[in-house]
């Protein structure tokens, strides 16, 4: 969809007057999700806020994106950056009140951008007046009910389940009763079996969407479902990186298809809104459940998140997230990096290769039919950041330094030599800005032909613009040994030639291109080839 198309479609009424044929606007939107403590400070306290990032809409429009994902700003101890929320429904002081969410949201949707806001479902603060009053009642209490409270048996937990943060996911009362918590022990787990707990959420929910915003990113939304009798789990599971190869009752329980469906319940009595879920699944079959029609709208793969820069293995993470939720008619939802997650450029090896590397995985992400999901400072080629010891403590490090997620959290780099980057007017941002991003600032890479802000606009625009990004399906080439190429094309008509051609570089040398021109690239070519490390558009 043209930009100029999309700004009207935006100025009618949400959802209702779009033409009968247009497709959802987000089935291939691309989203950019704002960390907002990082993204910009607006009164000097180090932390990024409502206000900063207003400030900063127009340089949204500017990048391209159609939707953004904000986290959690609601009141907080901030125990987890946020996501331990002690009050949904109003904005923690830290970030602004809600006088400024509302300018915010106007102001987006005027600028032509969609806001969906995270929604964490799975458990509340341990500050939460539900759980001050469940730990003040007695066990068996209606209080205690809406979290998931068991005995244990003499000085041990209920079950061995682990929390993700590490450690036991109990902790236990005064009364000798624990509570579960599958993430830091002021994450209580809510007891979605209790109608109490439904009906806040569905009022949260309500909260936001009155308000008018475009829909919600869920927390942990493959957790929410306790198996009855909470079995053990197997203790390798807590092990496994990325794909559960092991019996792990934490997750993926029988009972979320309900819950999902009560919050697309919810969100259907607002046209045009969505929920996209946050699903650490690699069961095939589970995963496209969750996506099925009547339940999430869309849901993160995170396969390209885990997946090292080599063409092959790229290629069938590739297969499979796409091919998934297609079964049951949803699209894919791309993502290859996030807040919890190593920034692209470290994980593809750092410096300039990890960054040729991000840049070229970028135009293979931008390809690819489905939603797709930025997460903000990766159009500016960021990498991880070095933590001095005592700063940005991270809950989910505590045993383990090699585990803090915020060094993939850094704020945005906007302008000037030194740090803090015109991030916040105060000193001190809350976590630190390493003096090498002169050169990676918004300001030093906006008029720079060849910057990597500069290839994340023009590869955004041309999926916006070129009718070659049309098609929902994808046709694989031969292609040499280390390398990929596709086209993107439409299911339906098999002999159709006009779709994009994307060409991946992995291996150790430059390698020819196939025929037709090309509309971007990731590095230059060399002598009409493609070099290694680097991806190209052909049309
Ligand atoms: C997923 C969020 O992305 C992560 O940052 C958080 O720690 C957990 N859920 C718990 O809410
Ligand atoms: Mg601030």
């Amino acid at each position: 969809m043209g930009r100029g198309v999309r700004s009207e479609a935006h100025a009618a009424e949400r959802g209702g007057d779009e033409p009968a044929s247009s497709e959802p606007w987000w089935r291939d939107a691309v989203f950019y999700q704002v960390y907002v403590q990082s993204f910009a400070d607006s009164d000097g306290d180090g932390v990024g806020d409502l206000e900063g990032f207003r400030s900063r809409l127009g340089y949204l429009e500017l990048l391209g994106v159609d939707a953004l994902w904000l986290t959690p700003f609601y009141r907080s101890p901030m125990a987890d950056n946020g996501y331990d929320v002690s009050d949904p429904r109003d904005v923690d002081p830290l970030f602004g009140d809600l006088g400024t969410f509302d300018a915010l949201l106007a102001e987006a949707h005027e600028h032509g951008i969609k806001v969906t806001i995270d929604l964490v479902p799975n458990h509340t603060s341990d500050q939460h007046p539900w759980f001050q009053a469940a730990l003040a009642a007695a066990p068996g209490s209606p209080e205690r009910d809406r979290y998931i409270f068991r005995d244990g048996t003499g000085a041990q937990p209920p079950n061995n389940w682990v929390s993700t943060f590490g450690g036991p996911a109990w902790t236990r009362v005064s009364d000798g009763q624990w509570y579960l918590h599958l993430f830091g022990s002021e994450q209580p787990d809510l007891n979605w079996t209790n109608a109490e707990v439904r009906e806040d959420v569905e009022r949260t929910m309500r909260f936001w969407l009155d308000r008018g915003v475009d829909g919600f990113r869920i927390d942990v939304a493959h957790g929410m479902a306790k198996p009855d009798g909470l079995p053990d789990m197997d203790p390798r599971a807590a092990q496994a990186a990325g794909p559960h190869e092991f019996a792990d009752p934490r997750f993926d329980n029988e009972g979320l298809a309900d819950i999902h469906a009560f919050l697309r319940s919810v969100l259907d009595d607002y046209p045009g809104t969505i929920a996209t879920g946050e699903l650490w699944t690699f069961d095939d079959d589970r995963l496209a459940s969750y996506l099925e029609p009547g339940r999430l709208h869309l849901g993160f793969n995170f396969r390209l998140a885990l997946t090292h820069f080599d063409a092959d293995t790229l290629h069938a993470a590739i297969d499979r997230s796409l091919t998934v939720p297609q079964r049951v008619g949803a699209p894919a939802t791309w993502a290859l990096g996030n807040h919890d997650v190593w920034r692209q450029v470290s994980r593809y090896g750092d410096g300039e290769t990890g960054l040729r590397r991000a840049r070229a995985m970028m135009l293979v992400e931008l390809a690819l039919p489905g939603a797709v999901y930025l997460y903000n400072g990766d159009e500016l080629g960021l990498g991880n950041i070095e933590l001095p010891p005592g700063v940005g403590d991270d809950p989910r490090a505590e045993d383990d330094p090699a585990r803090n997620r915020n060094i993939a959290r850094a704020p945005i780099p906007w302008e000037g030599t030194a740090p803090p980057f015109g991030f916040t007017t105060g000193q001190r941002s809350w976590l630190p800005l390493p003096e090498e991003w002169a050169d990676r600032t918004v300001e030093a890479q906006l008029e720079d032909p060849d910057s990597t802000l500069s290839l994340y606009r023009a590869a955004i625009e041309a999926r916006h613009s070129h009718q070659a990004f049309g098609g929902e399906g994808i046709e694989w080439y031969g292609a040499p040994a280390g390398c990929f190429a596709f086209r993107r094309a439409d299911l339906d008509q098999a002999d159709d030639e006009s779709g994009v051609v994307c060409v991946l570089n992995t291996s150790g040398s430059a390698v020819d291109l196939p025929p037709g021109e090309v509309l971007l690239s990731s590095a230059p070519l060399v002598d009409g080839q493609l070099p290694s490390d680097a991806a190209a558009w052909l049309v």
